[in-house]
C-alpha cells in the first residue's frame, strides 16, 4: 500500500527520509552490531546519539548556553505537574492564559500545588482567538506566567513577536504542537516544553528547555523523578531515558537542518498554511473557525456548517488517501494538521479534493 497524506494532530507524520534512515539502521546501528533499541543508555554509541541530538536542537533553535535541554518521559502532560513543582516555589503563585483544553489542563494541575489564577481566556468564543494581553493583567509576585503557544485543538497561536512579557516574570510555554515550525526567541521564555509526537519524533519523549537559574528550586518533598535538577545533573540519564525516541528526534533534527533549518521550515510552513487558509477564505462551502490574525501555521480547523456533510467529507477524503482530517472530538468539524513533515503536495492534494467536494455539494 502507498503512504497516505497523514493530517493527524499527533502522533503525526514523520519525514519519509527519517523513517527510511531508521529502517536502514534498525537492526544494526553504525558498527555497533545492534539496534539503538538494544544498546545500553550508558554506551559510547548512545552517549554520542544523545549529545548529537541535544547539540543539533540547540543549534536549530538557537538556544542560549544558559538554558538546559532535557529529554524526559511522561509526555507534555507530565510537565503540567513538573512546572509548578519546580517553579511555583518562591511565592507559590502563577498566572495562566487559557486558550484551549491544554492550557486549561496545565492550569488545573497547577492549582493542586499552589495559587494558580486565570488572567485571560478565549473560552467565551470557543477559543477561536488569542486574548489581548497587557502586563498589568498579571498579579504581583507570581513565579511564572503560563501559555500554550500553539493550540492544537482550536488552531490558534501566539506569534513569535507577540509573546506576553512581564519584567522579571518567567514565561512558560507549551510548544508541543509548534516547536521547530517557526523561529521563536528563546530568551523570551523561562521554560519551554514540547511532547515530541507532533513535530519532532515518536511519542515517549518530551523536550524541556529551561533557563538554568530556574533549576534547583523544587522543595525537598518533590519526587526525585519530577525534579528538573535530577535530570539536569545527569544529562537526562538519571534513569533509562526513552533512547529510541531520542534517536528518532535526532534524525528529525538532522532532516530539518538539511532543509535549511527552522527559518527555512517557517518559510515553507507559511506558504503551506497561506495556501490552505486562502482556499478556505474563498470557499463557498468550507470556512475556517479562527480569527485570521491568530491562525496557527500547524493546525487548521474548518467546517462546512453541516455535521453530516463534515462526516462525509472525512470519509471520502480518507478513501482518497487524505487521512485523519476529523476535528478533535470536543469541537467536531475537520482539522488539517500540517506539521513540518507534511509536504506541499499534501496541501495541494487536500485543496484539490476540497474543490471537487465543493462542486459536488
Ligand atoms: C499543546 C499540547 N499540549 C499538551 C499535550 C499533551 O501531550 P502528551 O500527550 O504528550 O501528554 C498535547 C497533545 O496533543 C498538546 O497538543
Amino acid at each position: 500500500m502507498e503512504r497516505v497524506f497523514n493530517f493527524s494532530a499527533g502522533p503525526s507524520a514523520l519525514p519519509v527520509e527519517v523513517l527510511e534512515k531508521a529502517a536502514a539502521e534498525m537492526t544494526c546501528y553504525g558498527d555497533s552490531g545492534m539496534s539503538v533499541m538494544e544498546m545500553s543508555h550508558r554506551s559510547a554509541d548512545f552517549t554520542a546519539i544523545l549529545a548529537h541530538t541535544k547539540d543539533t536542537l540547540r543549534e536549530l533553535m538557537n538556544i542560549p548556553d544558559d538554558y538546559e535541554i532535557l529529554f524526559l518521559q511522561g509526555g507534555a502532560s507530565m510537565q503540567f505537574a513538573m512546572v509548578p513543582l519546580n517553579l511555583m516555589v518562591d511565592n507559590g503563585r502563577a498566572d495562566f492564559i487559557i486558550t484551549g483544553n491544554w492550557a486549561k489542563k496545565a492550569y488545573q494541575e497547577a492549582r493542586r500545588f499552589g495559587d494558580a489564577s486565570i488572567i485571560a481566556s478565549s473560552e467565551d468564543e470557543t477559543f477561536s482567538y488569542i486574548p489581548e494581553f497587557d502586563a498589568s493583567m498579571v498579579r504581583s509576585d507570581i513565579d511564572y506566567l503560563h501559555i500554550c503557544v500553539n493550540n492544537t485543538i482550536y488552531g490558534t497561536r501566539f506569534k513569535p513577536d507577540a509573546l506576553p512579557q512581564v519584567d522579571g516574570v518567567p514565561l512558560v510555554g507549551d510548544m508541543s504542537s509548534n516547536i521547530l515550525s517557526e523561529v521563536y526567541p528563546i530568551d523570551k521564555f523561562g521554560l519551554i516544553y514540547a511532547g515530541a509526537q507532533k513535530n519532532m519524533g515518536p511519542a515517549g519523549v518530551c523536550v524541556v528547555i529551561v533557563r538554568k537559574d530556574l533549576i534547583g528550586k523544587a522543595s525537598e518533598t518533590t519526587p526525585i523523578m519530577l525534579n528538573y535538577k535530577t535530570h539536569a545533573d545527569k544529562d537526562s540519564c538519571y534513569n533509562t531515558p526513552p533512547c529510541y525516541a531520542i534517536y528518532i528526534c535526532g534524525l528529525v533534527y538532522d532532516w530539518i537542518k538539511a532543509q535549511g533549518g527552522v527559518a527555512a521550515m517557517e518559510a515553507i510552513n507559511k506558504e503551506k498554511a497561506a495556501k490552505l487558509y486562502d482556499f478556505l477564505d474563498n470557499s463557498k462551502l468550507f470556512k475556517g473557525t479562527v480569527r485570521p490574525e491568530d491562525r496557527s501555521l500547524m493546525n487548521v480547523p474548518f467546517v462546512t456548517g453541516d455535521a453530516d456533510l463534515d462526516a462525509e467529507f472525512v470519509k471520502e477524503a480518507k478513501a482518497k488517501g487524505l487521512a485523519n482530517l476529523k476535528g478533535h472530538r470536543s469541537v467536531g468539524g475537520m482539522r488539517a494538521s500540517i506539521y513540518n513533515a507534511m509536504p506541499m503536495a499534501g496541501i495541494d492534494a487536500l485543496i484539490a479534493f476540497m474543490k471537487d467536494f465543493e462542486l459536488k455539494h
